[in-house]
């Protein structure tokens, strides 16, 4: 078991499987050319297989794919099913283009819920944000999760200046198909133009939805990142993930493990630990997993406080959430 100092068992594993993405979303990379890590610094195949393994027998319980985009990564099938083998509940975050070819081998590994980045319906919207002409390939794609039978979220990053327009069209979704649309507070990473004046917070666009929908609370479990509404009647829910104004560190249980093999405890942590370098001297990487737990902050979330951000610069400093995953 893997605990903290404050108490918390981590049991969700997020490993990064590239750093590659096949969109350009300015929240989430630097607009200047990104520098790909070099192959031989990202995990092998193996070397994922070994590192996950490791962590399931110590523990972990629920492990989520995540990139950059995951499903460039070439090996991704072979990946998801080797993983399967383990009793361990598989998961994945996507932006959505590349589904369709993978949605065989998903349900073969026993996946049930996929998250999916949307963070607009508007087409030219899409292209600005993404720099990629490719909203109906995403959606067409939402549309064949849904009649596979997957459980899908999809994750709408709250951007200022966009997201006030179509937050309600968002919950309008919710109305006939069983879509789970969480809104995200924008937070800042290395690279992408971070201002206080951009986040937009959970509880105005909550205001703008009861504007024009009756909105019932949802009951939230302890390790959720969201809090979730419903329009009564509705085959859907919505939820905000209040990444800046109100952290939901209490009930952390997430680890995370980048592309090129660093575990990192908290997303806003700059501290990275080399697990794949410990790996490949053949040192003890369990004794390195758990002095990471062990060094956990109590809560690194919800720095909206523009003081706060003064005060901890590590956190513009933390790597640019593709190279990080989410
Ligand atoms: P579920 O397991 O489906 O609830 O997914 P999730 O919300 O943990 O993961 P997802 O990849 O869909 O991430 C959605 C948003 O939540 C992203 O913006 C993540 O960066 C953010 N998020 C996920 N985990 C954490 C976390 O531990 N801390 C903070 N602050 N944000 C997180
Ligand atoms: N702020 C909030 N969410 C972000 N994501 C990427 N960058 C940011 C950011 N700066 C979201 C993506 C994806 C999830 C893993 O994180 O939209 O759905
Ligand atoms: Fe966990 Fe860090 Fe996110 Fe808080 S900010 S929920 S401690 S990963």
């Amino acid at each position: 078991m893997l605990q903290d100092a404050f108490g918390r068992t981590h049991d969700y594993l997020r490993i990064s499987l590239t750093d590659h993405c096949n969109f350009r979303c300015t929240y989430c990379m630097p607009q200047e050319e990104m520098e790909w890590m070099p192959q031989s610094k990202l995990m092998s195949q193996d070397e994922i297989l070994k590192l996950g393994e490791l962590f399931i027998r110590l523990g972990v319980k629920k492990i989520r794919l995540t990139g950059g985009e995951p499903l460039v990564r070439k090996e991704f099938p072979e990946i998801l099913e080797r993983l399967a083998a383990h009793n361990v509940e598989l998961t994945l975050t996507t932006n959505g283009v590349l589904i369709h070819k993978h949605v065989e081998v998903m349900k073969r590994a026993g996946v049930r819920s996929v998250n999916v980045s949307l963070d607009t319906l508007n087409r030219e919207k899409f292209l600005k944000l993404t720099r990629r002409d490719q909203l109906d390939q995403v959606w067409g794609n939402i549309e064949l999760l849904l009649k596979e039978g997957f459980r899908v979220k999809i994750n709408a990053v709250a951007l200022h200046g966009l997201i006030e327009e179509e937050i309600c069209d968002f919950v309008a979704l919710t109305e006939r198909l069983p879509l789970h649309v969480r809104f995200i507070e924008f937070m800042p990473f290395a690279g992408n133009h971070w201002q206080s004046k951009k986040v937009i917070t959970a509880a105005s666009m909550l205001e703008l939805v009861k504007e024009k929908f009756p909105v019932e609370k949802l009951l939230d479990k302890k390790h959720d990142t969201a809090k979730k509404y419903q329009v009564p009647g509705f085959a859907g829910t919505f939820a905000f993930i209040t990444t800046m104004s109100e952290n939901f560190c209490a009930g952390c249980n997430r680890i995370r493990l980048t592309a090129d093999g660093k575990i990192k405890n908290c997303l806003f942590g700059k501290e990275e630990l080399d697990l794949l370098g410990a790996l490949r001297k053949g040192e003890n990487v369990e004794e390195l997993i758990r002095l990471s737990i062990s060094r956990k902050h109590k809560a690194l979330g919800g720095q909206f406080d523009p003081d706060y951000l003064k005060a901890n610069p590590d956190v513009i400093e933390n790597r640019s959430m593709i190279n990080i995953g989410g």
